[in-house]
């Protein structure tokens, strides 16, 4: 029996969810626990719903429904999902295309009449994108039990509410334990967010696992200063030694070289006025690596490097880690089985890490674990101008129907 994808209606309820938090010149911003989060969540529960599946919510908001196999819904089931926050620039497929294509598929199986053994599922995880509250994929680490529930919930955000107020003010906690998604194997399809498919003319990829991923935050105290009074050598400038750390994250993967990449995404300046040397600068640094011994290599030259800068220039300085996550690889059998369906299918495919962090990796010690990705036009993400095609994510989510089935005990002729 076979399975038919409905292109049209996933791509009608990627358009709904994108309405949501809408961007003036495209894309959107739903920051996890927000107002327009919780609005998201809302649609995609309510979908859930008219599907007729049995809702489930943890206490930190992660969110699931399952479609009963044989047994009931008892078993494990096999799990498909991923997140549904965004980052404040983010686009229309980064998270939400893995939601709603587990939708989709179970709403295909349903209308093929089709039974499997083990129930299916399908989830949304709180807080994947780490922009609002950092670390990001919190809650799939809170639902595996990598991340602390207390410290999580008690974790602030930019604007300063936390986790814990966050959720509560939107309602979004549900009543079952955090670890309470116990699934046999978990698929994530997702948009692959960088070139490498595109630029290689490939149509999948099969996720052999996800890198290495360090956050810091560093903190300069200095002196603020008359910008036209005061002699350079009689300064103590926090600015200057944020800029130093900004160019020495530069020079960290221009040394190391690919696939090292070192990214400053946050920098503020106090009192920040154009006549006043900075008395405070504080800044993050994202650091990647497939390579942990490489990646603690890159951290310990940032750290002692910036060591170096602030007393160089008279200033304190103090370091945080705002996320740490050491380089995961996803189940080789199902990565092959994934790379065998696609060459089943005649897709051209190919195997390859992701650049960036998944819901998948915090699920890889726990079960069966991987994840199909589709090209991402300009490799372009994280922006407003995000776009995989339709064209181009039907065979995804047909693969996903496929291995979902088969891992679910039951084998389709093709989608
Ligand atoms: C999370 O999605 C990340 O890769 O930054
Ligand atoms: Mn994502
Ligand atoms: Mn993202």
């Amino acid at each position: 029996m076979s399975v038919r994808i409905d292109i049209d209606r996933l791509s009608a309820r990627i358009a709904a969810l994108g309405r949501i938090g809408a961007l003036p010149g495209g894309g959107c911003k739903r920051l996890a626990l927000s107002p327009e989060d919780a609005e998201g969540r809302a649609l995609v529960t309510g979908w859930f719903r008219d599907l007729g599946l049995e809702l489930h919510s943890d206490q930190f908001g992660n969110t699931w429904a399952i479609r009963p196999g044989r047994g009931g819904t008892t078993a494990a089931p096999v799990l498909m999902g991923s997140h549904i926050d965004t980052v404040a620039t983010g686009g229309l497929y980064d998270g939400a295309l893995g939601v709603l294509a587990g939708i989709e598929v179970i709403e295909a199986v349903s209308e093929a009449g089709i039974e499997t053994e083990r129930p299916l599922a399908v989830a949304f995880f709180t807080n994947e994108e780490g922009a609002r509250f950092q670390p990001d994929m919190m809650g799939s680490g809170v639902a595996t039990g990598a991340l602390d529930l207390a410290a999580m919930l008690a974790q602030p955000g930019i604007d300063g509410m936390t986790v814990g107020e966050a959720l509560s003010r939107i309602g979004a906690a549900g009543p079952e334990p955090a670890g309470a998604l116990r699934p046999s194997c978990y698929l994530e399809l997702h948009i692959e967010q960088g070139p490498v498919l595109e630029r290689a003319g490939r149509a999948i990829g099969a996720v052999t696992g996800v890198q290495g991923i360090s956050w810091s935050e560093f903190t300069i105290e200095g002196a603020a200063a008359h910008a036209g009074t005061t002699p350079m050598d009689m300064r103590r400038d926090a600015g200057v030694v944020a800029a130093g750390i900004v160019a020495e994250a530069r020079a960290i993967a221009r040394d190391f070289g690919p696939p090292q990449v070192a990214t400053v995404g946050r920098l503020q300046f106090a009192p920040d006025i154009v006549n006043v040397v900075p008395e405070r600068a504080q800044l993050t640094v994202d650091l990647r690596n497939t390579d942990d011994a490489t990646l603690r290599a890159a951290e310990a030259r940032l750290a002692e490097r910036a060591r170096a800068l602030a007393e160089a220039e008279g200033c304190t300085l103090t370091q945080r880690s705002l996320a740490r996550f050491a380089p995961v690889g996803f189940d080789p059998d199902l990565v092959e089985e994934i790379a065998q369906a696609a060459a089943g299918a005649g897709l051209s495919g190919c195997k390859m890490p992701s650049g960036a962090g998944h819901d998948a990796q915090m699920f890889a010690p726990l079960c069966p674990t991987a994840m199909i990705f589709v090209p991402s036009q300009g490799g372009v993400s994280h922006n407003i101008r995000e776009y995989t095609s339709p064209a181009q994510i039907l065979p995804g989510v047909q693969l996903l129907a496929q291995v979902a089935l088969a891992r679910a005990g039951h084998r389709q002729d093709r989608t």
